[in-house]
């Protein structure tokens, strides 16, 4: 990957509040630009407040090449049909369990639909961890920066331990980076801090857990990550160079 290369992550919809002009929902989602392929990874719940926060971020539907999609929760899929109505050229990448009504919602609007199923290589610097197995099965995605792996999720269903496993074990790398939704809501704090004890054996350099990883888990991790741990909420932007 080109050493200059400056890799732009900006949160476009989450439930946690940082820049006050957007919207909250219930929800994920995060444009990520600076690769050669400029990704939306999550639409988030709500099409209407997907398009007017991306509005306020200035960020262009015909801005995104390629959409992801973690698993098949409204939170994270809601918005995508609103945004192929505005740019149907976009590629959408699903896990292949997906509905076929779904998939072909998708194809109506005009646009292709890729559906992974293994650990497949997106474009340079990006990759889909494939299908990884839970009580709910969803897809994460991973950058490999010259800072080392950044790990973006959706809620993590089949434990943020287990992604994380996953992604050093895929690339063969260290992580620099991991957020998105932990899916730690309603966990005891012992397990949180057993799962955080994880993080560091696993040597994961910052946190940033939002969405769906619970406001106790979002605490603890701050207090154990100090400096490390990165406050998320829509509208934040986050810089790798
Ligand atoms: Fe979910
Ligand atoms: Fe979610």
């Amino acid at each position: 990957m080109n050493d200059k290369q400056l890799i732009q992550m900006t949160i476009v919809f989450d439930n946690n509040p940082f820049n006050k002009e957007l919207e909250l929902d219930w929800g994920f989602s995060c444009f990520i630009k600076g690769l050669d392929k400029s990704i939306l990874f999550d639409t988030g719940g709500n099409g209407r407040i997907l398009l007017s926060n991306m509005e306020k971020l200035r960020i262009r539907p015909d801005d995104i090449d390629l959409a992801i999609l973690s698993h098949a929760h409204g939170d994270h899929t809601g918005g995508l049909e609103a945004l192929l109505e505005k740019n149907s050229k976009i590629e959408v990448w699903i896990p292949e369990f997906f509905s076929s009504s779904f998939k072909d919602s998708i194809k109506k609007k005009g646009a292709t639909v890729v559906e992974v199923q293994n650990f497949k290589k997106i474009c340079e610097g990006a990759y889909t961890t494939g299908v990884v197995m839970g009580w709910i099965k969803e897809q994460s995605l991973m950058l490999d920066t010259d800072k080392g792996l950044i790990v973006i999720t959706g809620c993590a269903h089949p434990r943020i331990t287990k992604i994380i496993a996953t992604a050093k074990e895929l690339l063969k790398k260290d992580i620099y980076l991991v957020f998105g939704g932990f899916h730690l809501a309603g966990f005891e704090k012992k397990e949180i801090k057993e799962i955080i004890d994880n993080f560091r054996m696993s040597e994961v350099k910052k946190v940033g857990p939002c969405h769906c990883s619970g406001d106790e888990a979002r605490k603890i991790f701050a207090e154990e990550y100090k400096n490390d741990f990165i406050e998320i909420g829509a509208g934040k932007e986050i810089k790798i160079q």
